[in-house]
């Protein structure tokens, strides 16, 4: 459908070549993502994760079939594309604000109103009072509050998050990713596509949770989290029917990494 904001058709991704030997990486998938959607993959290490996110982002090429954003081929990186990892390399040398400006900066945003918006996303994230710090005054956590104020800066149509909050600790992890989905719930009009290992907190955040065979990477099963918004996922992961759908969905990945 040309409507859909990602399509992967047939796609498949061999690595090497002529002095190293082939990898199939991804084999065959076949992947439709609406507009608005927030999808999760889980998958064993090595299952092609992050090379489907490098395909979507324009910086690889398939080997065979086809990736689109919103029906059209995607050919080279895309400014309307945030992309997150788990540390995010935010400038050393530039202030929290002066990093949040950098994207509105390539966006051709004046001075003055970049500085403001700055300011306003670092306020959303609650880092307001560290708008002046470096990155090497800020803890793990809150380097990562500034990358989310940093892509949020540019208004993404489509989030690539490669295992966004895996470096974190498990409460601050908490925190960040119900900061992050509240934001998100807010408009829902982004697509997010999440990888992650932890599959408590693709069942907690996503709409979808696509679980990946070990290599080469195939989907094995394609899960709808028919839980309500907005989620407040520090209550929601006590809640027997956030326990059902992650207890059903770990019995398909156990089998992929065990
Ligand atoms: N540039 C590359 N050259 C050769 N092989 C590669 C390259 N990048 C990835 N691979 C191989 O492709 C496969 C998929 O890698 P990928 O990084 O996508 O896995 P992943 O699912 O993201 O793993 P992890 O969960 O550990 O991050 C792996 O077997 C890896 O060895
Ligand atoms: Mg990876």
């Amino acid at each position: 459908m040309a409507n859909n904001a990602v399509s992967l058709e047939g796609v498949s991704l061999v690595f090497g070549g002529q002095d190293t030997e082939h990898v199939l990486a991804v084999d065959t998938i076949d992947l439709e993502i609406p507009q608005g959607e927030f999808v999760a993959i889980v998958g064993p290490s090595g299952c092609g994760k992050t090379t489907i996110l490098n395909m979507l982002s324009g910086l690889i090429k398939p080997t065979e079939g086809s990736v689109k954003r919103h029906g059209k081929e995607v050919t080279e990186p895309s400014q309307d594309i945030g992309y997150m990892l788990a540390r995010s390399a935010l400038s050393p040398w530039r202030t929290a604000r002066k990093n949040v400006e950098l994207g509105l900066q390539f966006h051709g945003v004046g001075r003055t109103e970049r500085r403001a918006r700055a300011l306003e996303l670092l306020e959303l994230l609650h880092l307001q009072d560290f708008a002046n710090a470096f990155p090497s005054q800020l803890s793990q956590g809150m380097q990562q509050r500034v990358a989310i104020a940093r892509t949020l800066a540019i208004d993404p149509d489509l989030w690539l998050m490669d295992e966004p909050f895996g470096a974190l600790d498990a409460q601050t992890r908490l925190v960040v990713q119900g900061e992050f989905i509240s934001l998100w719930e807010k408009s829902k009009e982004s697509t997010v596509i999440f990888v992650t290992h932890d599959l408590e907190e693709a069942v907690l955040l996503a709409d979808r949770v696509l679980v990946m065979t070990a290599r080469p990477g195939r989907i094995k099963s394609d899960n709808v989290i028919d839980l309500p918004r907005p989620r407040v996922i520090d209550e929601l992961r006590f809640d027997d029917s956030f326990k059902a759908a992650e207890h059903k969905i770990w019995k398909e990945l156990r089998d992929e990494i065990i």
